[in-house]
């Protein structure tokens, strides 16, 4: 249809070079002139196609037209009230006078509305308690105006005729537009799609020569471009670190993946023959196979309590193996991390002058943590009031001891089976609290408020076992959509077999706790399988339009 239109318009041109009102077209496969806006809006879509190859110009008029109301519409087609009145009646003395109810059956709303005026004309009047004709025949101005407006937008009657109608509600004025066209510069009766593309087959061929190209539009908006966007994982992640940020926690760098037997678990009092430490859980690495040696007394102090005891323990009275402790493997937790920044912590309470003098950490570690007094001593805790710590001064108690509040948000491998809910990696996110004195309600009552600024309150603790903290807690927390309690973390206060070691005080308590990053955020995002979330089954476009977290 389109393409016809553009012809009759260039053919109607080619005929009589200009067209003069584009009401008089007659659009193909119409039978009447377009004199509608409907009608002309289509031209214009034809005229703005040519225009924009230069074969026509075009000039714009505006008008004001009129148009029929449904009553209206329904008066052209069947009459006024007042001209069905006077049809339904007889002549008079030649039939019975048709009474009120009668008439109302016959013509429906128009015997209301058509006897006033039926009377006024002249073409009806009362007979005994009905009505009768008074004339043989009338003329239907109002219905020959209605089409008179219909076919032409007008009243040749002029503005006055018309108020009277738009009064009526019988018309309404609309505001149309139509055309004055000329031939443009590249005027042809021929429509030719013009290329869009220079082509190799053009180039050898030689057709660009002849051949017409479309025109840049330096005015096209051009295809939106589309902006990064942050994985779910990362938002909450940024959530999660602005709650520990807030509570005055410092970040710790957990850069290092990989790690040593000796950080991930002997330091942690992780029995050598525990089974977290299987093959069947833990990646170990073939190439390099073991680490670089940790600090010579520290492994001497570990190795001891393991086998032997101290500090007031039995130790596992188990033959120790260096190898085992050598091993390099991916990091099953980042509480490997917490150990290394941990026993640099306690740096000087073991006497030694900085811990960057020091030969502290596991070989490359202690490298990558740089200087760990300006990041200890940035999360240093004044207890419960957090408005004070982003100003507080490293308070060094006379022993060397310095409290500290730590937390990292970082990946993790453990050799599982994937399922829809567990993966061969995963975040980490864990919080660790060193002061003098700590107890299980301070744990409890941290974990409380930490959980609480996501949006848990509703807690429960169970008693549970780790190899390094002694009590244990698994957290709990009743899922509103599940309607039932998830486990969410696990926590726990550090062992004295870990801690004194290290080379802290008796009193000193460190407490820590631990959860995946992906549990609260399949929950936020209304996830089951992880695997929507992470690997290549991710749907880029959900990642684009996943909201932001608030917890
Ligand atoms: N490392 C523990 C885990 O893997 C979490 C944890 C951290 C527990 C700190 C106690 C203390 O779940």
């Amino acid at each position: 249809m389109a393409e016809a239109l553009q012809q009759l318009i260039l053919d109607t041109l080619h005929a009589s070079g200009t067209i003069g009102d584009t009401r008089t077209l007659i659009i193909p496969g119409q039978s009447k002139p377009a004199a509608s806006s409907d009608a002309q809006i289509i031209i214009r879509g034809a005229l703005d196609s040519l225009d924009s190859r230069e074969m026509i110009t075009y000039t714009t008029h505006e008008t004001l037209s009129h148009v029929l109301t449904p009553e209206g519409a329904q008066i052209a087609l069947e009459g006024s009230h007042e001209a069905r009145v006077w049809a339904a009646l007889p002549v008079k003395g030649e039939g019975s006078p048709v009474l009120p109810e009668e008439l109302k059956k016959k013509v429906g709303d128009s015997a209301k509305a058509g006897q006033g005026n039926a009377f006024k004309n002249g073409w009806i009047t009362k007979e005994g308690k009905g009505l009768v004709k008074l004339v043989a025949s009338i003329v239907d101005s109002t219905q020959q105006d209605m089409r008179e407006v219909d076919a032409t937008g007008s009243l040749a009657a002029g503005e006055k005729a018309l108020a009277e109608l738009r009064k009526r509600k019988l018309i309404v004025q609309r505001k149309g537009q139509w055309f004055t066209v000329e031939k443009g510069p590249n005027f042809s009766t021929s429509i030719a799609k013009p290329e869009t593309d220079l082509t190799v087959d053009m180039l050898t061929s030689g057709s660009w020569k002849t051949a017409t190209f479309k025109k840049y539009n330096f005015e096209a908006e051009g295809i939106p471009t589309n902006g990064g966007a942050f994985h779910p994982l990362l938002k909450v992640r940024e959530e999660i670190r602005n709650i520990f940020l807030e509570m005055g926690f410092t970040e710790m760098p957990t850069a290092s993946f990989v790690e040593s037997g000796f950080w991930c678990f002997d330091a942690l009092f992780v029995p050598q023959q525990h089974p977290a430490r299987d093959l069947q859980d833990t990646f170990y690495l073939s190439d390099p196979s073991s680490s670089l040696p940790p600090p010579a007394d520290y492994y001497a102090r570990v190795s001891q309590v393991h086998e032997h005891g101290g500090y007031g323990s039995a130790g596992y009275r188990a033959p120790w193996s260096h190898a085992e402790s050598s091993k390099l493997l991916l990091r099953t937790h980042t509480t490997a991390s917490s150990a290394a920044m941990l026993y640099k912590l306690a740096a000087k309470c073991r006497g030694e002058r900085t811990p960057a003098e020091s030969n502290g950490g596991s070989g490359e570690l202690a490298h990558e943590h740089g200087d760990v007094r300006a990041q200890v001593s940035a999360g240093i805790l004044d207890a419960q009031d957090k408005s004070s710590q982003s100003q507080a001064k490293p308070k060094v108690d006379d022993d060397g001891f310095r409290p500290a509040k730590l937390f990292s948000i970082d990946r993790v491998f453990r050799n599982e089976t994937t399922d829809a809910t567990h993966l061969a990696e995963f975040h980490q996110v864990e919080g660790v609290v060193a002061d003098r004195g700590l107890t299980l309600a301070d744990l409890i009552g941290f974990m409380r408020l930490f959980f609480k600024k996501l949006g848990l309150e509703n807690l429960r603790f169970k008693p549970a076992y780790n190899p390094y903290t002694e009590p244990s807690l698994e957290i709990f927390a009743f899922h509103p959509h599940l309607r039932k309690w998830v486990e969410i973390g696990n926590s726990g206060m550090f062992r004295p077999e870990m801690l004194e070691p290290m080379g802290f005080p008796k009193d000193v308590r460190v407490h820590g706790w631990g959860l995946s990053l992906e549990r609260p955020t399949m929950i936020r995002y209304g996830i089951n399988n992880i695997r929507t979330l992470l690997g290549h089954k991710v749907s880029i476009e959900s990642v684009e339009k996943s909201p932001a977290v608030m917890f």
